[in-house]
């Protein structure tokens, strides 16, 4: 059985008092719900003060990024252990927003081309292994780009990523990492991917983790879906059979909104 997520990634918005607030909102909707891992992923500088507010609930808290040394010279990066010190169960790794494919951006690049942070394959396998051998659980973000989606390459693409955000992991360790397939082009635009479509492709994932971790490896791992998962389409991603969640960066913004993701999760697969 796999426990279904959902997981609000506040990207580089909130301050401290705008945090406690909306975990607040959180908290009073939701905060007791059981069947679905609820989990905030605010910016570093507010974990401290969120897992404040959530203390007691059963809201769990992300980072949305790691660095995979345990301490020393690397100005601005952050390691497992301080998250664990903050309070964190989870850290999302590998967000597109995060990766860097494309190196560092030209001026007149579209938004689909600006990964500006570098974060490489080898990047996020090495901070998914840092964070599972820490105690925190990797949520690691994989998708195509709508270039790469028009050349046919989404399922190579998707497959390549799984595998090399994997490559060196025990099954035991895979066994405990939640994966989240974030279409580059259905991030922050409002366009989701068809239901059936991320359903067909997170079977591709799975099929990747098999191929990883022996035949039957994917079935007990959590696999959620992510761009632009709202209140009106949120219903049709979770009844896939695949789809076991949502990352979700607009609609986690606003107490009301996200409550009501969890509420239907809660409803359709909890
Ligand atoms: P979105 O972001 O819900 O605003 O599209 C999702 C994400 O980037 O995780």
């Amino acid at each position: 059985m796999r426990t279904p997520m959902m997981a609000g990634n506040w990207k580089m918005n909130c301050d401290l008092d705008e945090a406690a607030a909306l975990a607040q909102g959180v908290v009073e909707g939701v905060g007791s719900v059981e069947g679905v891992a609820v989990v905030l992923a605010p910016p570093f500088t507010a974990l401290d003060r969120v897992a404040s507010v959530i203390a007691g609930s059963n809201v769990r808290l992300s980072a949305q990024n790691v660095y995979w040394q345990a301490k020393g010279a690397y100005t601005g990066e952050i390691s497992v252990g301080m998250l664990k010190s903050c309070g964190c169960a989870y850290v999302i790794v590998g967000h597109s927003e995060r990766r860097g494919r494309f190196g560092v951006p030209e001026p007149d690049m579209t938004d689909e081309l600006i990964r500006v942070f570098g974060d490489t394959d080898a990047a996020v396998n090495t901070k998914a292994r840092a964070a599972l051998a820490g105690g925190l659980t990797p949520i690691i973000c994989v998708g195509e780009t709508l270039a790469e989606r028009e050349a046919g390459l989404t399922d190579a693409i998707v497959r390549d990523q799984v595998v090399a955000a994997l490559e060196g992991m025990t099954p035991e360790q895979i066994g405990a990492v939640v994966l989240a397939y974030e279409p580059v082009w259905a991030i922050g635009t409002g366009e989701t991917c068809e239901a059936d479509e991320a359903n067909r492709v997170i079977g591709v994932i799975r099929a990747a983790i098999d191929s990883v971790a022996g035949a039957g490896a994917a079935q007990d791992i959590t696999v959620l879906y992510g761009g632009s998962v709202k209140p009106k389409s949120v219903r049709e991603l979770v009844s896939q059979p695949e789809i076991d969640g949502g990352l979700v960066g607009g609609a986690s913004l606003e107490a009301d909104s996200f409550n009501e993701l969890v509420a239907v999760t809660r409803e359709v697969r909890g």
